[in-house]
């Protein structure tokens, strides 16, 4: 999982490369220039935010691991943010391809990190580490749901 973040890195780093900085002797930015810079911070973003929630779903996964009703609704959410992370991999290929992004994936990340949100807000726990580690799950999926309605309005 993480090295499959990582090459999505490295493809949205490429794209940045090839639209902004080689492009651009640097004298002004135009909005465009700006919209894209701001649409790549974007996708990093919420690529950074599902690798770092995954980590933190396991780590639950494993502190839960006694308390079944709390690790089944934690193993929803890890298929979720599978699901949103391979959506997102089907956006970079067809990035990287010059080809335009399905709307389709682009509707799959959504409903995933929704479906997420919903079942994880449903989670709590009297153990701290389990109480803190949903604390910290919560607010890893709320950048990447920020960070995804900032692709919405940057990526044109
Ligand atoms: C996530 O779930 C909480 C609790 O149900 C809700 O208040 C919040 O609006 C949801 N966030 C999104 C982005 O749907």
């Amino acid at each position: 999982m993480m090295s499959r973040a990582i090459l999505f890195l490295f493809a949205f780093l490429g794209l940045f490369a090839s639209s902004w900085v080689l492009a651009a002797p640097v004298k002004e930015l135009s909005a465009r220039q700006i919209g894209d810079l701001q649409c790549n911070a974007d996708r990093l973003t919420i690529v950074g935010a599902l690798a770092t929630m995954q980590g933190t779903l396991s780590e639950l996964a494993s502190s839960a691991s006694s308390d079944p009703a709390t690790a089944a609704g934690v193993q929803s959410v890890q298929s979720d943010v599978t699901d949103a992370q391979q959506a997102i991999g089907t956006i970079a290929k067809a990035l990287f391809t010059g080809q335009t992004a399905p709307a389709s994936a682009r509707d799959q990340v959504k409903s995933a990190l929704l479906s997420a949100n919903s079942t994880l807000s449903g989670l709590t726990s009297t153990d701290a580490t389990v109480s803190s580690l949903l604390q910290k799950a919560t607010s890893e999926l709320k950048v990447a749901g920020a960070a995804g309605e900032g692709v919405v309005a940057n990526c044109n």
